[in-house]
This record gives C-alpha cells, sequence and structure tokens, in this order.
C-alpha cells in the first residue's frame, strides 16, 4: 500500500506531495508503478488526499500500471492514519503487506523483491536500509537564545538510514495500529515516525535488508533536482 495523502509541506507550496511531476508523471505514480513492477506485488491499495481521490483515480487509470489491481481510498490527518485506512481495504486472505511512501518514487524493484522475500521467509517486519554518510549527534533543547547543546554521538557503524517499503505480515501490521489507535484515543500516542517503528513500539523483532540509494525520499526541492537527474540516467 501506497500512503500518499501528505501535504508535503518542506516540498515548498503547491500541490500534496505525491502528485508533484517528476519527469512528466506524478511521484505517486512512479511510486505505483516500482511496486507494480515486482512479481510479488498482486494488488497496490493507495491513501489518497481525502479530497484528491477522484483525482488519484484518474491520475492512476491514465498511466496504465502492467495490469494491476490499484485500489484508492481516502488518506487522513497523519501518516499512521493514512496507513490504518489503507490497510482496512485490504482483505483478510492477504499475508503479506508492504507499506511504501509515495515520496520514495525510484524505488528500484530489487529491493521491493528483498522486502518480500524477507517476510515470506518467515520474518515479521522488515525494512530496507541504507549506512549513514553523516556523523549523527543527539542533541539537548536549546535555553533560550543559545544554541543547542550536543549530549553524545552514537556510533555511527550501529546506525541504518531507513527507507520503504517496510514488509509486515498483514495480521501484525493491523495489530499494531489497532493498538496504536487505542492509545491514541487514550492520550498515550507512540512517537513513531514509521510502520516499523510501531512493530518494536509493541516488542515486535523487526529486520533489516540492503536498501538502495536511489530509493531515497523526496523531501525538499534539492530532492527533486536529484529525482530528475536519477530518471533521466535511467532513460538515457
Ligand atoms: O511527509 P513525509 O515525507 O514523511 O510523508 C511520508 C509519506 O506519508 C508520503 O508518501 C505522504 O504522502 C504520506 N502521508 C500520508 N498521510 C498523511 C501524511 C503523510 O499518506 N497525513
Amino acid at each position: 500500500m501506497v500512503p500518499a495523502a501528505g501535504r508535503g509541506e518542506r516540498l515548498g507550496p503547491g500541490a500534496p506531495k505525491a502528485l508533484r511531476e517528476l519527469g512528466g508523471a506524478p511521484l505517486l505514480v512512479h511510486a505505483v508503478r516500482a511496486l507494480a513492477r515486482s512479481r510479488a506485488v498482486g494488488l497496490v491499495v493507495v491513501a489518497a488526499p481525502p479530497d484528491g481521490v477522484a483525482e488519484v483515480v484518474g491520475l492512476l487509470d491514465s498511466h496504465g500500471l502492467d495490469g494491476k489491481d490499484v485500489r484508492v481510498v481516502a488518506g487522513g490527518a497523519t501518516r499512521q492514519e493514512s496507513v490504518r485506512l489503507g490497510l482496512a481495504a485490504i482483505g483478510e486472505q492477504v499475508e503479506i503487506v508492504l507499506v511504501h511512501d509515495a515520496a520514495r518514487p525510484l524505488v528500484p524493484v530489487e529491493v521491493v523483491d528483498a522486502v518480500a522475500a524477507a517476510v515470506r521467509a518467515g520474518a515479521q517486519a522488515v525494512v530496507p536500509a541504507v549506512p549513514l554518510a553523516d556523523t549523527v549527534k543527539r542533541v539537548g533543547p536549546a535555553p533560550a537564545g543559545g544554541p543547542e547543546p550536543v549530549l553524545d554521538t552514537p556510533d555511527r557503524a550501529t546506525l541504518r538510514a531507513v527507507q520503504t517499503p517496510q514488509g509486515f505480515r498483514r495480521s501484525l501490521l493491523a495489530e499494531v495500529h489497532a493498538r496504536a489507535l487505542a492509545e491514541q484515543e487514550a492520550g498515550l500516542a507512540p512517537a513513531v515516525t514509521d510502520d516499523a517503528g510501531l512493530v518494536e513500539h509493541y516488542g515486535g523483532q523487526v529486520v533489516v535488508v540492503p536498501g538502495h540509494e536511489e530509493a531515497f525520499k523526496v523531501t525538499r526541492p534539492l530532492d527533486l533536482v536529484l529525482a530528475e537527474a536519477v530518471l533521466a540516467r535511467r532513460r538515457a
């Protein structure tokens, strides 16, 4: 499934991020194609901006998608809600779900296949990840008018930058999203930014497979410049 309901404000003003153009097609179309290209994928569910469902259906219809079954549902106010709404549109007979950000339009099919294969081989939850180029520091709150103090520097060799698609047993993903919703309604929302983070939060085991540098997330304007260059190189 593809959560695609975000506004993408860090990319600057304009259409919702998933509908921004890259090489003549919206980011979302690239992301759906990237999944549909995998033989492991039989159905793609897209969580569209709530006021953009008809537009997304039209866009996906007009760009042929390898004959895969594609369903579009209205997404929610947060990524977590969008994933939960997308999951509700996936039947219980489906055993494995991959969750892939519309904002990662260029993920190579090898990454999609590797994530699906690792879940099929028995993992509960799988994330593709790459080593970090930068050193990372944890900082504390800045005192009034002052700079943020560095607290410590985790050993870079043990850190990974995590991408999507993230893969799960469907029943586990549905369970952790239901538990997170219940906690949220009790005012105890777990602070996680990805689906695997929810599995970790509830004590599940997440494992890593190699990601790919071209699976980067389009977040800021410079990322679009890079994505255009990668696409041009692929088309050359
Ligand atoms: O904003 P960010 O890049 O972290 O969003 C990651 C993905 O989650 C994007 O594909 C975005 O469209 C999606 N999202 C969503 N619903 C929201 C917020 C984000 O589907 N309310």
